[in-house]
């Protein structure tokens, strides 16, 4: 069973900051920040040696501070290590407030299902105020590979795919030297024209895995959310990239550091232009009501484009909430 075609937005996660479960000093500055949604990390930002430990940080910290309306998940340990079912048995157990299981390395539909089938096991025997929903990292070539099936797996809880960018060029093997920035290994250079110099053109290798997602989060009305890039030093280049996300329907951006969360609330809002086109669509719409199509400024307009207008506006009104 799929969700109808179309945009169940659900909750706003322009935004989604990674906090290591065991930086205990950045968890009341996260909780008051303007992040969108936020996640403890219990994977890979945390030692082997601090697997336990992080865990409990993480019940503790969630009952123990004000996390306002943000979305708060926890990415947990992967199903193929000795952390993982802990850490989706603690916390399910233990945090009423929580409202995200984040998956890493997620490869297959089954291993939503495991997820699902433990959550939905646990809810029976706690008194949760709201059933707790899944998100998954796709991060592997296996994940890919399954996307489609992974994006269709559980209606009822999954609500966003993150593609990991790190461990996906890890996976396939990728020479890939700076994590979400261009790879200026991937390029083409023009065949020499007489006394033309040689022009390189850069690609981008993500494209594939980036489209593939956006198009298998649609067809079953859940979010897509891009993930790190790890330069914080290069605001610029970390727009770009959020922006190239969002120009394929992708609908935020990870945060692995609190100055990256301000642009991607920005990039991943309606831009001004945006806004002023579809209050024109739908006004003139209205005004040429019983006619499909019209013309502005010399572009025809249908109504895929008042569809489109309306999903921006809703957007504006959701993010003014
Ligand atoms: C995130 O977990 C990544 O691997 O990029
Ligand atoms: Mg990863």
């Amino acid at each position: 069973m799929t969700r109808p075609y179309g945009f169940d937005r659900g909750r706003l996660q322009r935004s989604e900051l990674a906090v290591p479960a065991t930086s205990e000093r950045f968890f009341a500055k996260a909780a008051a920040g303007p992040a969108d949604a936020l996640f403890l990390d219990l994977e890979d930002a945390v030692a082997i040696e601090r697997k336990d430990e992080a865990r409990a940080m993480a019940v503790e910290a969630i009952n123990g501070l004000d996390w306002g309306t943000k979305t708060l998940a926890v990415r947990v340990n992967g199903l193929d290590t000795p952390w993982g079912y802990k850490d989706i048995i603690a916390l399910a157990e233990s945090c009423p407030r929580l409202d995200l299981i984040l998956l890493p390395k997620t490869g297959r539909a089954e291993d939503v299902y495991v997820v699902e089938t433990l959550l939905s096991a646990i809810e029976q025997t706690t008194k949760r105020p709201h059933p707790m929903g899944i998100e998954c990292l796709i991060e592997t070539a296996a994940g890919l590979a399954n996307v489609e099936a992974i994006a269709a797996a559980s209606p009822s809880r999954l609500e966003a795919l993150i593609f990991g960018v790190a461990d996906f060029a890890l996976s396939i093997g990728a020479r890939d030297a700076l994590t979400g920035a261009p790879n200026p290994l991937y390029q083409v250079l023009s065949t020499p024209d007489a006394g033309a110099e040689r022009v390189r053109h850069w690609n981008d290798p993500f494209h594939f895995a980036l489209a593939r997602i956006a198009t298998a989060c649609r067809a079953n009305g859940i979010r897509a959310i891009d993930g790190p890039f790890t330069n914080f030093g290069d605001p610029e280049g970390y727009i770009a990239s959020a922006e190239r996300a969002a120009a394929l329907g992708f609908e935020g951006k990870w945060a692995i550091h609190p100055t990256q969360i301000d642009l991607a609330n920005r990039v991943f809002s309606p831009q001004p232009e945006e806004l002023a086109w579809a209050e024109l669509v739908v006004t003139r719409m209205e005004e040429a009501k019983g006619r499909g199509a019209i013309a502005i400024d010399g572009k025809l307009i249908d109504i895929a484009h008042l569809k489109r207008a309306r999903v921006v506006l809703e957007q504006r009104d959701r993010i003014a909430a």
